[in-house]
């Protein structure tokens, strides 16, 4: 891969369910090129394929049909052990629900990834990281004792921890009021221009999807409407 090829490239992507003797075609022949330092936003009804799609790209599952390369590397066909590794240190992930554990502290959760790579935290890092979100003087609270706004940036604290090239967040304001929502839209515009990390997010906010870099809708498994809003 050069500086020119894209980070993510999908060709003819196609994912389908099955639900009893019907076929859902969750996406639908999708073409995509996402460049290293954008930030998307993908759009569209619930039902559209919002998250069908974000979990292609995040290599969390697997393509019925179509090409999809992430990072300079082919993903479709590999299998679970392989994705495994293909997402490792590339891509970092936030929910909607935040997945915190309550009885650990913010600093804890953050480090959560680490203990199941039976690594060693390092909490001069870790608060570096809590710093970059805005969050180092709650390291020590627990979730309950913080706001959603919060529990959303700590999870994306922990996401951050490993340096992934690529943030992918599947409706990630989609539980938080207004000014939580615009507060975690700010920090991925921030990560995004200090950083040059590369964000992916659906949202249903029409509002944050315009204060991305561009805007992908999804209709039915299709792409709908692509184009840049400024460059
Ligand atoms: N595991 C599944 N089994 C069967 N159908 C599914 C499954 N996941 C999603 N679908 C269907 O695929 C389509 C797209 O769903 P999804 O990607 O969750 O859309 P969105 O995130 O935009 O709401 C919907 O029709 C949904 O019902
Ligand atoms: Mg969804």
């Amino acid at each position: 891969m050069n500086n020119l090829s894209p980070l993510i490239s999908a060709r003819s992507l196609t994912r389908q369910y099955r639900r009893g003797a019907e076929v859902v075609k969750a996406l639908d022949g999708v073409d995509l090129d996402i460049r290293a330092g954008e930030m998307l936003a993908v759009t569209g009804p619930s039902g559209s394929g919002k998250t069908t799609l974000i979990n292609l790209l995040s290599c969390l599952d697997a393509p019925t049909s179509g090409e999809l390369s992430v990072a300079g590397r082919r993903v479709d066909g590999l299998p679970e052990s392989e994705l495994v590794a293909a997402r490792r240190g590339v891509l970092g992930f936030v929910f909607q629900k935040f997945h915190l554990l309550p009885t650990l502290t913010v600093a804890e959760n953050v480090e959560l990834p680490l203990l199941f790579l039976r690594r060693p935290a390092d909490r001069a890092e870790t608060l570096r990281v809590l710093e970059t979100v805005g969050l180092a003087e709650r390291a020590d609270h627990r979730p309950g004792e913080i706001s959603g706004g919060q529990m959303q940036r700590t999870a994306i604290a922990r996401a951050l921890l490993a340096k992934p090239s690529i943030l992918i967040a599947d409706e990630p304001t989609g539980n938080l009021d207004k000014a939580n929502g615009e507060a975690v839209i700010a920090l991925f515009r921030k990560l995004v221009t200090e950083t040059g990390i590369t964000v992916i997010l659906s949202t249903h906010n029409e509002r944050h999807a315009a204060a991305c870099d561009r805007i992908l809708a999804l209709e039915d498994g299709r792409i709908k409407t692509a184009g840049a809003l400024h460059s």
